[in-house]
């Protein structure tokens, strides 16, 4: 894999959101991705005949995940992968109503939505190139949580506190950006038009918006500790 295209890494890069990013990203990166599962081997052959792929398994879930993580970034490393950027979007987005919620379920969302990026980004950020950037995936929720879905808001409001706080530890050499999102890929139960209609540009985001505003950040050498907000005027 080493080369000349800068090497991302794309926690959550494997499925919906994080495969469109990698597709995005394929024309210019070399790519390191993770997922708690396999990769679509149909998928992972196409994107591999357009750049240099690596895939991880890293399951959030998993008790040995910390030593795991090490293990893997010290892999990647003897094998002379420098990791220019990291991405964080491994996520869920469930339907966790008031007078519902248990601790179980609770506690998968910290897990997934929270630990889980506080710890890949524990780990990443010493194995990051100097001058890297280290992104988060938020949700416009952290401005106008969802109702339905006040733990997932409540985990991304907790994430965007972290944002400049972990700015502060890692500067100068790393910076680090959040991007809270509206719709840009809706789920199964949401009516797609209808919450484009709620938005002032009467549209829904595209992946495209988000690759264009990762790139945006990583060659942006001023901005640091900061959280963009594209949600098209929600
Ligand atoms: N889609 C949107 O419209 C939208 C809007 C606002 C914000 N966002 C944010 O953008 C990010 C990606 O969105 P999405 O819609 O693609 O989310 P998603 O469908 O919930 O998928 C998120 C990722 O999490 C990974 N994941 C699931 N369980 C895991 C586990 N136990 N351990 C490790 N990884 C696990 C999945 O990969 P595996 O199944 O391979 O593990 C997947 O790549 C999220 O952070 C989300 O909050 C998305």
């Amino acid at each position: 894999m080493p080369g000349e295209k800068p090497c991302w890494i794309l926690v959550g890069g494997m499925r919906r959101l994080g495969a469109a990013l990698a597709e995005d990203l394929a024309r210019d990166h070399a790519l390191v991705l993770t997922g708690s599962r396999e990769a679509e081997p149909v998928w992972l052959k196409a994107l591999e005949r357009r750049t240099s792929i690596r895939t991880l398994r890293w399951d959030a879930m998993d008790p040995d995940l910390g030593t795991q993580m090490m293990a893997d970034l010290a892999a990647l490393e003897s094998d002379g992968i420098r990791l220019e950027g990291a991405v964080l979007l491994a996520g869920a987005f469930p339907e966790q109503r008031f007078g519902h919620w248990t601790m179980d379920d609770l506690e998968r969302t910290w897990r997934l939505n929270l630990s889980f990026p506080t710890l890949c980004a524990q780990a990443l950020a010493p194995k990051l190139a100097d001058g890297a950037c280290l992104q988060f995936l938020l949700d416009a929720s952290i401005h106008h949580p969802f109702l339905k879905r006040l733990p997932h808001s409540a985990s991304k409001a907790g994430l965007a506190s972290l944002i400049p706080g972990l700015a502060r530890l890692l500067a100068p050499r790393i910076r680090v950006v959040g991007h809270a999102l509206g719709t840009v890929l809706p789920d199964v139960s949401n009516d797609a038009d209808r919450l484009a209609a709620r938005t002032l540009l009467q549209r829904n985001g595209e992946p495209a918006d988000v690759a264009r505003a990762l790139r945006f950040a990583a060659q942006s050498p001023y901005l640091t500790g900061e959280i963009i907000t594209q949600d098209g005027g929600r």
